[in-house]
């Protein structure tokens, strides 16, 4: 029998491969992006029906700015898009959506629309799905230590005061269930600035299908894998098995 401790409750993905997928079908890379749509909507269904409490999707990196401008545009149109599409869909499913990343380089439209999304969803109780978007993991970290810098700066904290705990508590997860499994599609086996803090004693999973071709299936494989590993967290095999 399967304990409950063995559905990880935080599993983060990394969604590689639409561009590959586009050209491995003769198609411009943006149609893999569109394509991949059709994945985050069957992810956030499963996460919902297997009682994962919090799910979080690399959507945009720090480091996809660097992209050839029109892929950029598209990848921002996309979201716009999504978002206004696919909001109330979420809010029915009980779902509450969180964007998480540095938000200051995205043009005000796309930023309200994102404060209303998040606003209309913070009631909802079935999932948590964190958008990161512009996010870094670097940044995440260098983010926090300035709000703790400010904080001891103007009194309202002793430097004292900081570790572990008052340090996870300015990240861009806080307060929620720490992560137990960061899956990666597309065949590379690297974290690319994704979330460095939170990753401490997550499980890794790396599979070669491209994101579009994720599908419940696959996230089914994902979770039993995890649901085979034994974690231990420092400690022996032995005292781990009760
Ligand atoms: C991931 O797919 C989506 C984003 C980074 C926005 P890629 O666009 O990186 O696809 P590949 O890795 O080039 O195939
Ligand atoms: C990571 O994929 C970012 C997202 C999936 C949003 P990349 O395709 O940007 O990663 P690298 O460049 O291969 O490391
Ligand atoms: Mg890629």
């Amino acid at each position: 029998m399967m304990s409950s401790q063995s559905i990880p409750r935080h599993v983060a993905i990394i969604m590689d491969g639409n561009g590959r997928w586009a050209k491995q079908r003769g198609k411009i890379r943006t149609f893999g992006h569109k394509a991949g749509v059709d994945s985050v909507r069957s992810s956030v269904t499963y996460a919902r029906k297997k009682g994962i409490q919090v799910l979080t999707l690399f959507a945009f990196s720090s480091e996809n700015w660097n992209r050839p401008a029109d892929e950029v545009g598209v990848l921002m149109e996309l979201f716009k898009l999504v978002l206004k599409s696919e909001v109330k869909r979420l809010h029915k499913n009980d779902v509450r959506l969180k964007v998480v990343g540095d938000l200051s380089r995205f043009d005000e439209k796309l930023v309200t629309r994102i404060r209303e999304a998040e606003a209309m969803t913070a009631g909802n109780q079935s999932l948590v799905l964190n958008i990161a978007a512009n996010y870094g993991g670097r940044w995440d970290i260098v983010q926090a230590a300035r709000q703790l810098a400010d904080k001891v700066k103007s009194g309202e904290m002793d430097s004292a005061q900081i570790d572990e705990t008052s340090f996870d508590a300015h990240t861009s997860l806080s307060g929620l269930a720490d992560l137990d499994l960061l899956i990666r599609t597309g065949g590379e086996s690297r974290v690319s600035n994704f979330l460095l803090w939170q990753l401490a004693y997550a499980e890794l999973y790396f599979t070669s299908a491209l994101w579009p071709d994720f599908t419940e299936q696959e996230f089914e494989l994902a979770v039993a894998d995890f649901s085979a590993r034994q974690r231990r967290f420092g400690k022996t095999g032995e005292q781990v098995e009760v």
